[in-house]
């Protein structure tokens, strides 16, 4: 089994002595409630990394009042099963540990956090980057896996690693999908049958509009986000927070007709479960 360690101390003696002998280290952070997606992070830092460390951590900080921080699924001991053999520490530290005093200095993301997630989850960002640096300092890893199924969170921690020095290569890795093509979630398990069903249309909009830029020519902005929101509207109990279509570094939305690759990115609450997906698009 992958070992657990909570204590940030335990985990730096432990990194200290791979340091000594020269092995390089792969990180992979998460909140837990592993699944395939995450498990995917953690195979590719195995392939690149002699070590491997996986953080399991709600972290409080980028969850929003009425957000679903005290209902996230806790499952540590199948996570930790989850792990293994592929990871060699499973981290969870502690909220104290984390947060020994009430969190005054920050991470403060740029203009890329104000559109997509970052409009509807006022702080949310500010919340991750900041998580995410500290374990980086305690983690002190070569390389840190993160997925593109959270597309914007990617683009604000590559920011963050280069605009703040950290001396550390980020990975973005791809989505992984169930086989229907519903995007691996640890969300996903909120989720009727039937809204499992529905939670469909997020793939199938993000397809539509992947079909239209494929499909010969420059198609306009305006006409790849009405076909992601005409798949979407199939569904009545979906709840649209945004569809956008937005240039893939800096995520601005894009305007007029598609020029080389765009990303189509949405969020949708199905009953009290928000969903996330997003696809990139290029023309044929
Ligand atoms: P969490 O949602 O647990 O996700 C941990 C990592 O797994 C993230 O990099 C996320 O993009 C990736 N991931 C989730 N679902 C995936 C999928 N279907 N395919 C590929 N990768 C997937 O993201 C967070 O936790 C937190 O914000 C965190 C970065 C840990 C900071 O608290």
């Amino acid at each position: 089994m992958a070992d657990l360690i909570v204590s940030p101390q335990e985990l730096r003696r432990r990194v200290a002595a791979w340091r000594r002998e020269g092995q390089t280290l792969g990180f992979v952070p998460t909140m837990g409630a592993l699944h395939e997606g995450h498990l995917s992070l953690v195979r590719q830092a195995r392939t690149e990394c002699k070590r491997v460390v996986v953080s399991v951590f709600v972290n409080p900080s980028q969850f929003g009042p009425g957000e679903d921080f005290s209902r996230y699924p806790r499952t540590l001991e199948e996570d930790r099963r989850l792990c293994d053999p592929l990871a060699d520490v499973v981290f969870t530290p502690t909220v104290e540990a984390m947060y020994p005093s009430a969190q005054e200095v920050w991470v403060e993301p740029g203009p890329s956090a104000r559109g997509l997630c970052g409009a509807f989850r006022p702080g949310h960002f500010r919340g991750v980057l900041t998580v995410v640096a500290k374990l980086f300092h305690m983690v002190d890893p070569d390389i840190t896996y993160f997925g593109s199924k959270d597309y914007q969170q990617g683009v604000l921690v590559k920011q963050m690693v280069r605009q703040l020095g950290f001396p550390l290569e980020v990975r973005l890795c791809p989505t992984v999908r169930e086989p229907d093509g519903l995007a691996m979630s640890s969300r996903n398990r909120y989720l009727s049958p039937a809204q499992r069903a529905q939670a469909l249309c997020l793939i199938r909009g993000l397809r539509a509009a992947e079909r239209l830029a494929l499909g010969g020519g420059r198609p306009e902005v305006g006409a790849l986000k009405a076909a992601v929101a005409a798949e979407v509207a199939k569904v009545p109990e979906a709840k649209v927070d945004y569809i956008e279509i937005v240039h893939p570094e800096s995520l601005e939305p894009l305007t007029g007709a598609m020029r080389g690759e765009a990303l189509a990115a949405l969020a949708v609450r199905i009953g009290t479960t928000r969903l996330i997906d997003n696809l990139l698009l290029r023309t044929a």
